[in-house]
């Protein structure tokens, strides 16, 4: 918890308090049809995502006890196609002894193969979760590590925990990784007030030394967290490969997630940006404490993020996970940059969760307010083409309520050249001022502009170009605020649009 944060999570979990005493209202109209959730409770970072028998691992910081953070302990949930979710007993619960309390914070796991940690017991590789132990009596945090033999259900603690101890207040967020040229695991974590990455490495899990540092750079303005590095292939070519770092932290209006693109030889990270350029992973309010799974098929990197809730309460979850992204790295004007798609894994299930028929149109021409869709509840997927060269705007008025003026508003604007998501409409009293608009800088490509459109009831996330840019935010519409109509400034023609329509009982 960066110190914004947790003061921010300790006015709302007091206001949580009082909500929870007076009306705990049920809100299922906001619970997701095809992102993550807790069955109940809250969540907050991913955690330990590994691929493993042909399922995706989820774990994640979870209360197992309240709608709101505390008592931190792992949460597990296993899917085959990132879309159906099997939610599993908590894996690591918190361990409280007379005089500590240990609570397990954000971390990774990874699937020891040869047992280098010794661990493995019959011949069978075991799980290893690598993760900070917050003790809030002592004020400490360390990283410690724990063990599973049963495929990730239930994990022991090392008898001889930490294995990494600075004796520090805020140091946090292992995130640990194979490197096969030196043959030893690299493990990356926050040195959270100096706006460092530390690199430590190690043969067996167990004993580890420092390697390098990188930081401070980029945003330094909050303290850095959940820290993890990847290689990314470059323009399709999987013989050019960078390295990305990415670290989360509190931006100027909410969480932010900054990447640094560059080199890594087992011991160094360099990055090829300036020191304080700031590159984002994410335009939007939302989308936080981002990790990769380890060991997905296809050599996929897949990231998935929480999206968190802001001011308004749900009930009997709070929070949830983002739409997972597959990731790659792209050359552009701009130098490097990093190129964000909903999973294929996910795309290529959609199918089975569509209900009704898949909706395709061609060259719908617009201009003005209005051309309806029918959207039956609020939780679609629209792929969207749209001509601007005559337009000023263009996009989707989604969650509209009928006889009144609320709505959100997303699209391209291309006077300023933007991706936007306006919730003026609609979320005056969930966000502040500053983020009601949320936008990212992007150029239509020969007078085209491609927009994907992800609604699942409370949360939005809408991709540009590609995967260029992505804007992921938190919405709250009413239960019968559901309208979703094409909208145009001046004449723009929609060349292609697809929708999927996802509702679902909870
Ligand atoms: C990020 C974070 C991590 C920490 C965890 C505690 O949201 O603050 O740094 O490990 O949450 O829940």
């Amino acid at each position: 918890m960066n110190k914004i944060k947790l003061l921010s999570l300790g006015l709302i979990s007091l206001a949580g308090n009082v909500f929870a005493q007076e009306k705990a209202v049920p809100t299922p109209h906001w619970r997701p049809a095809y992102h993550f959730t807790p069955p109940a409770n809250w969540t907050n970072d991913p955690n330990g995502l590994v691929f493993l028998n042909g399922e995706f691992n989820l774990y994640y910081q979870h209360n197992p006890f309240e709608n709101k953070w505390g008592h931190m302990s792992w949460g597990h949930a296993t899917s085959k196609d990132l879309i159906a979710w099997k939610h599993l007993p908590v894996a690591i619960p918190e361990v409280i002894t007379k005089d500590t309390t240990t609570w397990i914070y954000s971390g990774s796991v990874v699937l020891d193969k040869s047992n280098t940690s010794g661990f493995g017991i019959n011949g069978k590789p075991p799980l290893v979760a690598i993760f900070t132990a917050d003790q809030p009596k002592q004020k400490k945090e360390s990283q410690f590590i724990a063990y599973s033999n049963d495929g990730g259900l239930s994990y022991k603690q090392y008898s001889h925990n930490p294995v990494i101890d600075l004796n520090m207040h805020d140091f946090r967020d292992p995130n640990v990784f194979w490197y096969q040229p030196t043959q030893q695991w690299i493990m990356t974590v926050s040195m959270v007030d100096d706006h460092m990455v530390r690199f430590y490495g190690s043969k067996n899990l167990k004993d580890w030394n420092k390697l390098s540092d990188f930081g401070p750079a980029g945003f330094t303005k909050n303290g850095w967290e959940c820290p993890s590095l990847l290689p990314l292939v470059v323009d399709g070519n999987p013989d050019n490969i960078k390295w990305v770092l990415f670290v989360s932290s509190g931006g100027e209006h909410g969480p932010l997630i900054q990447y640094f693109v560059g080199d890594f030889d087992g011991i160094t990270f360099k990055s090829v940006n300036e020191t304080n350029k700031v590159l984002k992973v994410d335009y939007g309010d939302a989308f936080y404490a981002a990790i990769a799974w380890r060991d997905a098929p296809e050599n996929k990197k897949i990231l998935l993020g929480w999206l968190q809730n802001g001011r308004q309460e749900t009930y009997p979850w709070k929070g949830q996970m983002s739409i997972p992204h597959d990731l790659s790295l792209k050359t552009t004007g701009d130098g490097l940059v990093l190129n964000q798609l909903p999973s294929v894994f996910v795309t290529r299930a959609l199918h089975k969760y569509a209900t009704g028929k898949v909706i395709e149109k061609t060259n719908i021409d617009i201009n003005g307010a209005g051309l309806k869709l029918p959207g039956n509840g609020n939780a679609y997927w629209i792929d969207a083409e749209f001509d601007i060269r005559n337009a000023r705007k263009a996009g989707f008025n989604v969650v509209g309520k009928a006889g009144t003026d609320k709505k959100v508003t997303l699209g391209y604007d291309a006077e300023k050249q933007l991706l936007f998501v306006d919730c003026t409409g609609s979320e005056k009293d969930n966000k502040s001022p500053e983020n009601l608009i949320q936008t990212a800088p992007m150029k239509a490509i020969n007078g085209i502009v491609k927009v994907k459109v992800l609604l699942d009831r409370s949360s939005l996330e809408v991709f540009g170009n590609d995967g260029e840019k992505v804007i992921s935010t938190m919405i709250y519409p009413d239960k019968d605020a559901t309208g979703l109509a094409l909208f145009s400034e001046g004449a723009a023609v929609v060349k292609s649009l697809k929708m999927w329509n996802l509702n679902r009982g909870e």
